[in-house]
């Protein structure tokens, strides 16, 4: 099995030794489940970096009691294994806990962590936003690799590092998707094989809904066609469905090349999020 820390003490000492080798280290912090999505952003960072740490920990205080907390995948020797093909410079990180007996302080995110995530799961980014501050503090690296697919995360997180000025860097990868255009997700094994037929159809109703409003429909009546397509394929509960602001994540009323279209729905029992920039949407209809 691939080399891995459990506790805080022994990365931050190879951290020290790999500093003093003059080696930039990179995070990439994931709550296991590794697919394509997760070893893309190991890829980046190992093209800057000369020793990545991942860290695979499911964080419990980003799950509300009714959400998916015992369910999420647990696959530690999977994600060992497919680590593997990167070699020794890849290092994992793997926590029993990362919340002592007591614990009780949470940082609570606002500006670009209210709409959106935070009206329909209000916890969420108090979750992320301290244990993401956690992982920063156990594993001092340079740079930490967060994924689009998560894009109001990736802005939330960017902005705890202006806002306490943390001496990290944040880079982010694009989404990366399944050949039918699903956006890979530790979640999407949780879809049975009907709805994995049907997930697809989000993209292309993300595409569709694109392309309407750049060509002048106002962007409510894009909304509705778009609404009602999810509906009659199959879908659930719309939770969000929108362009938004690529910094604030608020809801825009002028569409630009960088609005974001920012998605949230069932399928069945799951929910999907999804999300890509206008100009990135109509390029690839
Ligand atoms: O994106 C994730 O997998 C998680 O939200 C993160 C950033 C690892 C924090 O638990």
């Amino acid at each position: 099995m691939r080399a891995h820390y459990h506790q805080p003490e022994q990365v931050q000492s190879a951290i020290a030794s790999w500093r003093k080798a003059g080696y930039a280290v990179a995070l990439v912090p994931t709550m296991g489940g590794l697919h394509e999505g997760h070893l893309a952003l190991v890829e980046a960072a190992l093209e800057s970096h000369d020793r990545v740490i991942v860290s695979l920990y499911v964080n419990p205080t980003q799950f509300a009691e009714n959400e998916d907390l015992e369910r999420y995948p647990r696959q530690f020797e999977d994600d060992s294994a497919a680590l593997a093909r990167f070699g020794a410079r890849v290092l994992i990180f793997a926590p029993e806990t990362l919340y002592a007996e007591g614990h009780a302080t949470m940082i609570v995110p606002g500006g670009a962590a209210l709409p959106l995530e935070g009206v329909h799961r209000p916890h969420f980014f108090q979750g992320v936003a301290t244990v993401v501050f956690k992982l920063f503090q156990a594993v001092p690296a340079d740079s930490a690799f967060f994924g689009e697919k998560d894009f109001q995360q990736l802005a939330v997180i960017r902005q705890m590092v202006r806002d306490f000025t943390l001496p990290i860097t944040i880079h982010s990868v694009p989404t990366v998707r399944a050949a039918d255009g699903l956006a890979l997700s530790s979640r999407n094994a949780y879809l049975n094989a009907t709805e994995r037929k049907i997930a697809p159809l989000l993209r292309q109703v993300m595409q569709a809904c694109a392309t309407q409003a750049r060509a002048g429909e106002s962007l409510e009546a894009a909304y509705e066609v778009a609404k009602a397509r999810l509906q009659e394929a199959g879908f659930g509960r719309l939770d969000y469905f929108c362009f938004c602001c690529p910094q604030t994540l608020e809801p825009i009323t002028e569409l630009h090349d960088d609005s974001r279209l920012m998605v949230a729905i069932w399928l069945g029992d799951t929910r999907l999020i999804d999300n890509e920039s206008c100009q990135k949407l109509c390029a690839a209809q």
